[in-house]
Parts: C-alpha cells; sequence; structure tokens
C-alpha cells in the first residue's frame, strides 16, 4: 500500500470521484513523495519536508469525498477532522493539539491490528489451549506417565474437535477482561492526561481480576483473542511502532478550514477565536512535539492536506504564516451536466445503485431509462445554476424528488418492477425547475 504509483492511486480514486483530475494527481504526487523521501539517506530525509495542500472548490464538488476515499485505501495513519471544531487553547472546546492525539490513536490502533495478524497463529494456539484446558478435567500434579499420556491424547482429541468448531456449543466459565477506562482523548489538557492514566493504572491493577462468566466456547473465542493479543503483545514495542507510523507517515485531513478564516470584508471580527486557531495550528503545521498517551510525537513530517469551500471567504483571508504552510493549491472544478450525469452511473457504488439498492430490500425493482438519468443530471444542472450551486448533492435533492411517491408505497408493489422514464422526470421536475422560486425551496 505505501509504494502505490501516483497512478494507482488516481486510478482507486477514478472508482468512486468522477474528474477533479488535478486534486487528484497533487495528492498522489505527495503521497508518492513521502515513500521516495523514506528511500532517502537519513541526512537527507531529515531535511525533506512535506509540501501540504490546499483544496478550493464549492460545496459538493468531492473534497471530502476525495478524503473519505483516500483514509479508506491508505493503511497508514490518517484523519479526517473540521477546522472550525477547534477552539483556541483556553477556550471552551478541543484544544488544536488534540488531533494529533487523534492520529496517535488511530495509529496505535492500525499496528495492533497489524500485529494481530502477524501472530494470527500464536494468539489462536494460545485461545485453543486456554479453551481446551478449561474443558478437560486438570491433570494432578502427581499424575503417573500413564495419566499423562492419557491427557495429552484426549487434548489432541479435543484439539480437532475444536477445530472444526464441534466444541462450540459447550458452555465453559471464563474470566472476562477487567473493563477498561474510556481513555480516548476527551479533549483534556495534556496534563489531565497524565493524570487520567495513573488513575487508571492504579484502578486497573485493582481490578485486575475480572469477573468469571459462562460463556460458550464460541464466545470465548472472542473473549480470549483480546487477552491473547495482549499476552502476546508488547505494548511498549507497539507504541513505539505506532510513534514511528505517524511521524513518518500520517496524514491530516483539515476540513472546512475556510471556516476559521476571517472574511475581510466582514465589519466585525465576529469570532476572535477563529484566528486564535489558525495562530494554533501554525506550529502543528510547521512541526512540533506534541504530548500524547503514546509518548512525544513530532509533526515534522505530518502530510496536511486542507480543504474549503472559501464562498465567504478567500484563502488570502487565512493569516499569511498559515497560506505560506500549505503551498500546493489546487482548485476542483464545479460540476457540469455531463459530470453529474457520471457522477450518477459511473461510480462504484453510484446513487443509483443505492437506490435500486433500497428498493430491492422491498422486493421492487427500479429501473431507470437512459433518457431519465440524462434528463436528472439536466434538471440538476440547471436547479444549480438558477438556485445555489451545491454540486453532487444536488442528485441527492432531485433524486428524492422523484422517488418520493414509490418510496412511500413500496411495500404495496412487491415483485413488481418500477419504471423510471424521462415523462416522469419531467412531470416530477419540470414545473418545479421552471420557476426559480419553486426551485429554492423545493430542490
Ligand atoms: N466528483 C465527484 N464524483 C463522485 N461523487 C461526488 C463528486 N463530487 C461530489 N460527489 C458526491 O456528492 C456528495 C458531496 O460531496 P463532498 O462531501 O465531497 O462535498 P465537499 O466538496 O466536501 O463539499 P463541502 O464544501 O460542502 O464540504 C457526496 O455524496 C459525494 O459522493
Ligand atoms: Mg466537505
Amino acid at each position: 500500500m505505501e509504494n502505490l504509483t501516483p497512478k494507482e492511486i488516481v486510478a482507486h480514486l477514478d472508482q468512486y470521484v468522477i474528474g477533479q483530475d488535478d486534486a487528484k494527481r497533487t495528492i498522489a504526487v505527495a503521497l508518492r513523495n513521502r515513500y521516495r523521501r523514506m528511500q532517502l539517506p537519513e541526512e537527507i530525509q531529515n531535511d525533506v519536508i512535506p509540501k501540504n495542500i490546499l483544496m478550493i472548490g464549492s460545496t459538493g464538488v468531492g473534497k471530502t469525498e476525495i478524503a473519505r476515499r483516500l483514509a479508506k485505501m491508505m493503511e497508514a495513519p490518517f484523519i479526517k477532522i473540521e477546522a472550525s471544531k477547534y477552539t483556541e487553547v483556553g477556550f471552551v472546546g478541543r484544544d488544536v493539539e488534540s488531533m494529533i492525539r487523534d492520529l496517535a490513536s488511530v495509529s496505535l490502533k492500525l499496528v495492533r491490528e497489524s500485529e494481530n495478524a502477524k501472530n494470527g497463529e500464536k494468539i489462536e494456539a494460545y485461545i485453543e489451549n486456554k479453551i481446551i484446558e478449561k474443558l478437560l478435567p486438570p491433570l494432578p500434579t502427581a499424575a503417573s506417565e500413564q495419566k499423562k499420556i492419557d491427557y495429552d491424547a484426549s487434548f489432541a482429541r479435543m484439539q480437532a474437535k475444536f477445530e472444526k468448531g464441534e466444541l462450540d456449543h459447550l458452555k465453559i466459565k471464563i474470566e472476562m477482561p477487567p473493563a477498561g477506562l474510556d481513555m480516548d482523548d476527551n479533549g483534556l489538557p495534556p496534563q489531565m492526561i497524565e493524570v487520567q492514566e495513573s488513575i487508571a493504572k492504579v484502578l486497573g491493577g485493582i481490578n485486575k481480576k475480572g469477573k468469571e462468566k459462562e460463556v460458550t466456547v464460541k464466545q470465548a473465542k472472542s473473549i480470549l483473542a483480546q487477552e491473547a493479543s495482549a499476552e502476546l503483545l508488547d505494548e511498549e514495542k507497539l507504541k513505539e511502532l505506532a510513534i514511528e507510523k505517524v511521524e513518518k507517515g500520517g496524514i491530516i485531513f483539515l476540513d472546512e478550514i475556510d471556516k476559521i478564516a476571517v472574511a475581510s470584508g466582514s465589519q466585525s471580527r465576529q469570532d476572535p477565536s477563529k484566528e486564535g486557531v489558525q495562530r494554533d495550528l501554525l506550529p502543528i503545521v510547521e512541526g512540533s512535539t506534541v504530548h500524547t498517551k503514546l509518548g512525544m510525537i513530532n509533526t515534522d513530517h505530518i502530510l496536511f492536506i486542507a480543504a474549503g469551500a472559501f464562498h465567504l471567504s478567500k484563502p488570502s483571508d487565512l493569516i499569511p504564516e498559515l497560506q505560506g504552510r500549505f503551498p500546493l493549491r489546487v482548485e476542483l472544478d464545479s460540476l457540469t451536466e455531463e459530470v453529474l450525469y457520471r457522477i450518477l452511473t459511473e461510480p462504484k457504488n453510484s446513487l443509483i445503485m443505492q437506490y435500486k439498492a433500497l428498493m430491492n430490500v422491498e422486493e421492487l425493482k427500479l429501473v431507470f431509462d437512459e433518457d431519465a438519468l440524462k434528463a436528472i443530471a439536466h434538471f440538476s444542472s440547471v436547479a444549480n445554476e438558477k438556485a445555489e450551486d451545491i454540486g453532487a448533492r444536488r442528485l441527492h435533492t432531485v433524486m428524492e424528488k422523484i422517488l418520493e411517491e414509490i418510496s412511500f408505497t413500496a411495500d404495496e408493489h412487491k415483485g413488481e418492477s418500477y419504471n423510471v422514464t424521462a415523462q416522469l422526470v419531467k412531470e416530477k421536475l419540470g414545473k418545479v425547475v421552471e420557476d426559480e422560486d419553486t426551485t429554492r425551496y423545493i430542490l
């Protein structure tokens, strides 16, 4: 995954996001550059700083969608967050540094999963032994040689049965893992988190022994999986790996960055905390060290991708220092009728597919005529021109409008098929779209 070529990354995104080639290319190159950097000798590596990206495009053209798809694809620690949810240190809300702590948690989870997968066999064996020991009567310490041989034989027999799943229904008593304190980042300042952690350690020491509970072997397997991985994996090692992964490959997608820009035209500086957030962001984007529960994390090489519609403000309304830290700018295109048509039909899980699947639950077959699809794209595009341009989200409102009746009564039409024709689309939308005012309210 880490060494996907730019072309491969773009090809993957193409399955879900139509058009926006510039944005896809820029991101693909930025990701590839991190791979390239990792191949360099160490002394050069440290000088190669990632070039952060700013994606500019009006609402509903696929900014967040690109990030979402990227997140699913990448095995690198990746989080998508809204810049608008942060407040300046000292204000109520989340401080900016918490994004690094979130990223660290994501990384730890990734590392744990991959280590679990690597140790899959060991973990299975641990679980198997644990369960079979519970099922067999224990061997007395002073057992004769013969007894020991017998025990081993029945152990082997049980193993065979276990592997076939023949024991799944049996009941055994196992110790439940102690209920851990919820240690997710909850916006506490770092000092408080330390206190919280030490309290958790003390409590963990007290109720180390969980309660015993009777469960089936099948349930025990999943309960013991946790215990097995705690037993077999070295927690400190995991933390080290997780930190390394964040520092070298972490990606933060800062969505809605325009919401923390203060529009130059606005008379009042409505929200003093916006500029504060921007200033708080500077050191993190530039590279600083943040205290997390895994340890100190250096943010020098974390890649930031910021995105915003910039309807009410412009990139130049961000404080200059922050603008300078996002040297790569890409603009996303607004969606034309042709692109809307492709968005409707081409992506792997296109809107049309989704509606078909939903109606399929009611055993109703939805059929769209080619002309109807063209008409839907056409009316969506017209509505975008006449009212606000809300990009591909217009397709959602238009589809709802067309299908509202059949959606309501689908259960009465089991086994039938419902044909969406261009005629139907016109009937439902023609009037609405003709008149600008109704477009504003209805679509
Ligand atoms: N180019 C595209 N290809 C495929 N689907 C798209 C495209 N653009 C938008 N969509 C769809 O439209 C919806 C909204 O897109 P998205 O969330 O990416 O908008 P956005 O650019 O982040 O807008 P905002 O600025 O309002 O956050 C999503 O359901 C997405 O699947
Ligand atoms: Mg968005």
